[in-house]
């Protein structure tokens, strides 16, 4: 593919490796081809990952390094996506800039849709998209407008009323202009270069690529089996994920015939190989061509293409392709279908018609068509006078996602009457393939299209589509209940016009100023992120992007299958007589300790005699390159034997008393007692599902071992270097002195590189010590998935006392978080759960129990937030059900009821005063202008049957530091060079979090010289020993400090200021320093930090764990659709009391990063588990991180003005964590309109929703009369349902019912 052949034989490493399955868009590059019909030059983005190197003949690339650099000239692009802040850790950024670069090369004046629809295609995980879009926004001519108003009318520059703006996060005045001449030219000699006939031959596989139509009918009648690579968008994959081979592959993509496209006035013909953006772009342009009756089909379609994959899927991906991958969740095939569209195919044989219907789709990927077919078009009709078509699509995510049910409908009337004369329903993701709904189309066909047929053709349908229990991909009940729901939309869509929504864009409030600060001082302004014009460039070094070493392994991890087995033994002989094998690295070769010890447990490093879970590392391959490590890995044979009961959920932990130990508890007054005093007793629970950390660069390392003294060179991305120094030193038995561990950036990393990685670098480390070369591993995104565990699931149980005016008197919660199979840092995450279980609230009498149960999944780690988000969601959850019960407003019984209001002690006896949550949550309030807003929402709900709105406001307290204490120390190492440059080390890693722009500010201003003459290297443990991991939100707090104190507490050795002031006052910094160097001044220093005295006692349960508080609220507005259970996020107003900020635009990025992040917790993300505890969810086709589409489409963040911190470098606060808890605003509005319409279904009072609220939960809940209907329906007995289908382990009720009834099932066919 493009993309190694970017990255190792071109070394442009500029293009990133994200996910490997065009998925994530992190390898974007554009490609430039001639038209030669039209004489012009096409470019499109694609994603480098699927695009085979011999299918780009004639075609130029162009990637991130080719528009521009820091050397010559940054290309605008790239420069406003940086100066925007919109570069955090800086992964994703390379193919965001090309995504945008080339819209910008068709487009140079897009507007916002455009922006959008190029952007979403690409993934961050980092910033949350706004401060992305708001660069590239910058090239819109809508961009002079905040679009607060959205883009239609009441635009502000009309002089309809301004919103306030007190101050820009980036200046818009200086930015490069956008100057098309400079672009690179498309090369002439691609333009003249002769198209000949080409056949490519590799190890096991022969490309062959015709020019001509009759070239290709040869090929395809020779070799019948062979695919057509179009757009290797369903191919590639199956190469690469699912291991198909093809011997021989035809690439007919410079067979003009296919690329036909024919207009007449029966319809239009495209040619099978034009991709579904050149579709898109055609129909787009009849739909404004021809009277809007002729196009409902056109409309149908382009309804579809809209939200198919992303923009460098369609870029590339064949409308021949799509038809004949027979997808059965395809979103055109329902709608050609349904549409009466045609195929002409040819072969050998001739030519012939084949109309696209239910025959023509014969089973899972199949079709009619012989083996020998080529298709050579598809007709796509005009619709006719009465003839109304729609096409409807639910998907996990609303762009970019593969369909959960799919529908193309199309009704024809009677002339002048309701009666109908054609119908036809196609769904796609109810069976095998595109199917039809024949049987309710014909019992419809000749009756009044009215409330009666509808009402018997849902029955019918319900009968007609009747899913199997084993349906892959499972959610039976919701795809069941879907088929219904979409057919009503069609119904209500025939009547009207869905209201549709616009991008309203964002606004920014800095509340507070700088006044009296010296221009110069950097601190407190929104200073761009030190890297991000070399992230945005592609020339910010990588893990994976550091040279291939002289002699260089690859390491491949191989684990076990089984999710609870013994190993009876290892077979390595086939691996090794793989060519390139060099070794297989198992426990015995470990010369050090073969375990790590966390919270005093201990955990294997490789697997000895046992496995715990399908995942668990048993041992390692290494090869000369990646694919013969790969290969020899699939050839260990490990023989098991099974042991008997595996443990996947919490039930079945608690079943089975398996937990890591100890058990924690805590209590404030008498909960037992108070519950005697109380007006209510109500008692409820809630599921939340894990989170899987989805960082765009995959854990990755190189160990160089020196030759010498049994030193070695580690070179990894991981968020605590000196764990994984330690960890390595122990595991092969040196001292730490002997290894060195070097971090220049992180990719993204959330909590989940700290133990992780470590334990990974220490395999590499073996291998690179046993066989004495340098070892790389890199993870592919399946595997880190796979192996490195996630956000712990928790199950929440409360039991709440509270009194008729909504007072809390006594709660009782219990915690039961899945561990997975070893510790890991699951104890001190239980710890933090209870630490937070009072959120914001000042209950009297409050009782928290946790455990951390102990299965047979995956281990899983810290994950931003570390347990706060899990915790409050089941406080938060416990408030709600206290005002669903007492029938009263959520907000008054958080804020005025409930919420701490003056100075106070927490459970754990530790005092604060609660000013500025107070503040917060009034000025969300205030700034959200809820009170009017709530009014508009139940008026809508009074007006709206199927769709309903929802707000909640959600107040957070998040207490800062680590809790042991000893954790809070920091270092830094600063050299002051004879030319007055500056080289700053300290202890924290860049994640994309900022702290490397943060600590040159501070050192800026420590030392009263620019940020230019400060350079900040990599965390290096040799120049920063025992540092302590980036997390916590502490590391500008300890590091800062680190930072500072070595100037301001006065290093003796850092004795510059005497000559500064004393001796040559009319000095500048340079002389001083030279003055300083030949006085014998030392010009090296280091600070050192020992932070604040934290501690918990867990036996007197009192403690002052925390340094401070960060404070904020956050209120959240949606939209749900009652029918399919989708949502959008309407507004979203934060109010963040973060002191006073560092660095603004720094940490208005991690709150908008963790919001996102949080609402894809609360919302969209979900774990998919097998019955076995197989991970099914192992990339971004079936796990889906809020993409661009999700932003809200109001986002306002607010910073409180007027906080000061004393605990903290510059009454700064601590902000990475906290905001991520406040995605669960969107939840709790979701769970308000879900409330909403459960009113219209009789049902009033507490229920349980679990996270996330993904559609199929929400449309669940909400239990309109089509759920009612499936639910009803006796054909499929419910707790059957998901027997061989994903289902989050979470839910692990219904695995226990359907394991019962699995074992009913069973002894049933015994016995018959
Ligand atoms: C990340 C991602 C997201 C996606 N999201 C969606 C989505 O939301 N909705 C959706 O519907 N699809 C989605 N898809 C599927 C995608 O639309 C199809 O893979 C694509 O349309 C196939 O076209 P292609 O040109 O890439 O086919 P290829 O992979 O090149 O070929 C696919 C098959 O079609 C055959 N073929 C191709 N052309 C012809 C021809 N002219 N005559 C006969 N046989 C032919 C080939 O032999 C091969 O078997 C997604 C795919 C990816 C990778
Ligand atoms: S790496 Fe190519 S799309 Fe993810
Ligand atoms: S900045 Fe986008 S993934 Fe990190």
């Amino acid at each position: 593919m493009l993309l190694s052949y970017l990255r190792e034989r071109l070394r442009l490493t500029g293009t990133k490796y994200g996910c490997g399955g065009g998925g994530c868009g992190a390898c974007t590059v554009m490609v430039s081809r001639y038209q030669p019909g039209t004489k012009t030059i096409l470019h499109y983005s694609a994603n480098a990952c699927l695009l085979p190197v011999c299918q780009l003949q004639g075609a130029a690339v162009t990637t991130v390094e080719g528009i521009g650099n820091t050397r010559t000239r940054v290309h605008p692009v790239q420069e406003r996506i940086a100066k925007a802040h919109g570069s955090q850790c800086g992964f994703c950024t390379p193919g965001m800039v090309m995504s945008m670069y080339t819209l910008l090369r068709n487009k140079p004046q897009p507007n916002m849709e455009d922006i959008t629809v190029a952007l979403g295609g690409n993934l961050c995980r980092c910033t949350g998209y706004r401060p992305i879009v708001d660069g590239c926004k910058t090239f819109s001519p809508e961009s002079n407008c905040c679009q607060a108003n959205g883009n239609g009318a009441g635009c502000c520059l009309n002089g309809d009323s301004p919103p306030e703006r007190s101050e820009n996060l980036f200046d818009q005045e200086d930015l490069l202009p956008l100057d098309p001449t400079q672009d690179l030219i498309f090369p002439p000699e691609l333009i003249v270069r002769q198209q000949d006939y080409q056949l490519f031959r590799g190890e096991r596989m022969v490309w062959v690529s015709p020019v001509s139509l009759e070239e290709l009918i040869q090929l395809k009648t020779s070799h019948p089996q062979a695919p057509l690579v179009m757009g290797n968008t369903n191919i590639g994959p199956d190469i690469k994920f699912k291991g198909a081979w093809h011997p021989i592959i035809i690439s007919p993509t410079r067979v003009q015939e296919l690329f036909e496209v024919t207009k007449t006035p029966q319809g239009v013909c495209f040619g099978a190989g034009c991709s579904l953006s050149v579709v898109k772009a055609l129909l787009e342009g009849l739909v404004q061509e021809i009277p809007e009756e002729k196009t409902e089909i056109y409309r149908s379609l382009l309804q579809q293409l809209g939200n198919l994959g992303g923009q460098q899927i369609r870029n590339v991906a064949s409308i021949g392709g799509n038809i004949v991958s027979a997808y059965p969740n395809s979103d055109l095939n329902p709608v050609f279908a349904a549409g009466n569209c045609t195929l002409n195919v040819v072969s050998k044989r001739g030519r012939r018609e084949i109309l696209l219907n239910k025959d023509f789709f014969v089973g899972f990927g199949k079709t009619s068509l012989k083996p020998d077919e080529i298709v050579l078009s598809v007709f796509i009709p005009v619709s006719r006078q009465g003839e109304f078509m729609r096409a409807f699509r639910q998907a996990p995510r609303k762009e970019n996602a593969l369909a959960t049910v799919t529908t193309g409908m199309r009704v024809m009337f009677t002339e002048g009457s309701s009666v109908v004369k054609e119908l036809s329903i196609y769904y796609g993701g109810v069976g095998p393939c595109t199917v039809s709904a024949t049987k309710t189309c014909a019992a419809v066909i000749g009756r009044k299209w009215d409330e009666q047929t509808l009402s018997e053709a849902y029955t019918q349908l319900l009968d007609e589509i009747s899913l199997s229990p084993s349906h892959p991909g499972g959610q039976v009940e919701f795809r069941r209940s879907l088929t219904l729901s979409l057919l009503f939309k069609f119904n209500l869509q025939m009547l009207h016009k869905l209201w549709e929504m616009v991008w309203t864009g964002s606004l920014f409030a800095l509340i507070g100023s700088l006044l009296g600060q010296s221009g110069d001082d950097p601190v407190g302004r929104p200073i761009m992120h030190r890297s991000a014009i070399s992230q945005a460039t592609g020339e910010a070094v990588y893990c994976d992007d550091i040279p291939k070493m002289d002699g260089e392994l690859h390491l491949v991890l191989v684990t076990s299958t089984r999710p609870h087995a013994k190993i009876l033994d290892i077979d390595i002989s086939e691996a090794l007589r793989v060519p390139g094998v060099v070794d297989v690295i198992t426990s015995k070769d470990i010369p050090g300790k073969k375990f790590r010890t966390f919270t005093g447990i201990d955990e294997g490093i490789l697997a000895q005699n046992e496995v715990s879970c399908v995942g668990h590392m048993v041992c390692a391959v290494v090869a000369d390159n990646r694919k013969q490590a790969k290969r020899g890995a699939a050839l260990v044979k490990i023989a098991y034997e099974d042991l008997p009961g595996p443990v996947f959920t919490v039930e079945e932990a608690i079943e089975k008393q398996s937990f890591f130990l100890p058990q924690r508890m805590i209590e404030r007054g008498n909960v037992d007692e108070a519950f005697d005093k109380v007006d209510h007793i109500y008692e409820g629970e809630i599921r939340l599902g894990g989170q899987e950390h989805f960082y765009m660069e995959t854990q990755s390392m190189v160990v160089v071992p020196s030759g010498e003294e049994r030193e070695l060179k580690v070179y990894l991305s991981c968020q605590h270097p000196t764990y994984a120094q330690e960890s390595i030193a122990e595991t092969l038995g040196i001292p730490s002195n002997r290894v060195s561990c070097h971090v220049k950036r992180v990719g993204g990393a959330f909590g989940g590189k700290v133990t992780k990685t470590s334990i990974i670098a220490c395999i590499t480390s073996v291998a690179a010590w046993k066989t004495g070369r340098a070892v790389r591993c890199v993870l592919e995104r399946g595997e880190d998935m796979l192996i490195t565990g996630a956000r712990h699931p928790v199950l929440g149980k409360h039991k709440v006392g509270f009194m008729n005016d909504g007072r809390i008197i006594a709660a009782d919660l219990h915690y039961y978080a899945n561990s997975g199979n070893t510790a890991d840092e699951s104890l001190l995450v239980i710890e933090k759960i209870l630490l937070h279980l009072d959120n914001a609230y000042n209950v009297p009498n409050l009782r928290g129990r946790s455990v951390a149960c102990k299965t047979n999944l995956p281990s899983n780690t810290a994950f931003r937030g570390f347990g706060v988000p899990q915790s409050m969601l089941v406080t938060e959850n416990m408030i709600n059900d206290v005002a669903m019960k007492l029938g009263c407003n959520a907000e008054e019984v958080r804020g005025q009821i409930n919420m701490y209001k003056e100075v106070s002690l927490t459970h754990y006896k530790f005092e604060f005063d609660p000013k500025n949550l107070l503040r917060c949550w009034d000025e969300c309030k205030e700034k959200s202008d809820y009170g009017s807003r709530r009014k508009s929402v139940a008026q809508f709900n009074q007006q709206n049957r199927w769709k309903k709105r929802g707000m909640a406001t959600i107040p957070i307290k998040y207490g800062i530091a680590f809790s042991d204490g000893f954790l809070n120390q920091a270092a830094s190492l600063v050299h002051i060079y004879k030319d007055g440059s500056v080289l700053v080390s300290h202890g924290g890693t860049e994640m994309g979090q900022g702290i490397h722009t943060k600590m040159q500010q501070v050192a800026s201003r420590e030392l009263h010289i620019p940020a230019s003459l400060i350079h900040i290297t990599e965390t290096n443990t040799s120049a920063v020993p025992n540092t302590c991991p980036s997390a916590a939100s502490f590391g500008t707090d300890a590091n800062g400090m680190a930072v500072k104190v070595q100037y301001c507490l006065g290093s003796p050795h850092m004795d510059i200021q005497p000559i500064d002031q004393k001796q040559n006052p009319e000095g500048t910094w340079q002389t001083w320093v030279t003055s300083a160097f030949i006085q014998r001044i030392s010009l090296s220093a280091t600070g050192y930090y020992r932070g604040h005295d934290l501690y918990m006692d867990w036996e007197k349960q009192e403690g002052q764990p925390y340094a401070y508080f960060t404070y904020g609220a956050c209120c959240s507005e949606v939209e749900v659709d009652c029918l399919t259970g989708d949502y959008r996020t309407v507004r979203t107003d934060i109010v963040m009391d973060i002191g006073r900020s560092i660095n603004p635009s720094v940490d208005i990025g991690q709150i908008e990063g963790a919001f996102i992040q949080g609402l894809g917790l609360y919302t969209l993300e979900e774990l998919k588990f097998s019955p076995s505890g197989v991970l099914y969810t192992r990339g971004p086709s079936q796990y889906k991180i809020p993409a661009v589409c999700d932003i809200p489409l109001q986002f306002n963040v607010y910073l409180l003005s007027g906080s000061d911190n004393p605990h903290a470098i510059y009454s700064s606060k601590g902000i990475g964590e906290p905001v991520l808890f406040l995605g669960s605003s969107v939840f709790f509005a979701i769970k308000d309109a879900v409330a909403a319409a459960r009113v219209e279904a009789g049902m009033v009072g507490p229920f349980t929703l679990n996270s996330p609220a993904t559609p199929e939960r929400t449309c669940l809940a909400c239990n309109t009369p089509f759920t009612q209907k499936v639910r009803r329906c006796h054909h499929l007995c419910f707790c059957c349902q998901p027997i061989l289908c994903f289902k989050t382990y979470c839910d692990s009720q219904t695995r226990i019912r359907e394991r019962n009834h699995r074992l009913k099932l069973i002894s049933i066919t015994q016995q018959t």
